[in-house]
């Protein structure tokens, strides 16, 4: 097994296409996931010189295992420097330690703070506290 980081510098990977990937986020993101084309667009943003953020990968004989996918919010201080869209392991190789793995790079990785939206009973929390994340604020959307 092996992780992936790919950025606008390095651009889309050949194999795994961000069609690939959003299909592999659209069917292990269970009840927390959003459509494909939302997922694409996520995908787009990260991989745009001007937006930017980064995908990370863990990827064994070909096939994605894991993903997590961050956008650059293009601020910083006032609002941290990335939000965490997505994060998703394969259904059949959870609890292996493949999101912990997924998540040390993304933090490795990301420059400066990280947002992201978990909701309160999904099992992932556990995993965002076990890495230092903390949820001062109750987030609030006035949605249109
Ligand atoms: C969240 C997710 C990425 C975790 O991936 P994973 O590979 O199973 O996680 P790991 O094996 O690295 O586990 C890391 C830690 O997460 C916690 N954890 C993960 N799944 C858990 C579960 N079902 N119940 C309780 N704790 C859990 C544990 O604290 C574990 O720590 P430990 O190794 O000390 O026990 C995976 O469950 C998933 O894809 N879920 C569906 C999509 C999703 O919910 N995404 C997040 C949206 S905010």
């Amino acid at each position: 097994m092996e992780y992936l980081v790919l950025d606008p510098a390095t651009g889309p990977n050949a194999t795994h296409t961000n069609d690939h990937i959003a299909r592999f986020l659209e069917d292990h993101l269970d009840q927390f996931g959003d459509k494909k084309e939302d997922i694409l667009k996520c995908l787009a943003y990260a991989f745009d010189q001007r937006r930017g953020g980064f995908v990370v990968l863990a990827v064994e004989d070909g096939a994605i295992l894991g993903a997590v996918v961050v956008n650059l919010t293009g601020m910083d201080g006032y609002i941290p420097e990335n939000i965490l869209v997505y994060i998703a392991v394969d259904r059949n190789q959870r609890g292996r330690g493949l999101g912990k793995g997924l998540m040390g790079k993304a933090i490795e990785k990301a420059k400066g703070s990280i947002a992201l939206h978990v909701e309160p009973d999904n099992p992932a929390k556990k995993l965002y506290e076990a890495l230092g994340f903390t949820n001062k604020y109750l987030e609030m959307r006035l949605l249109r």
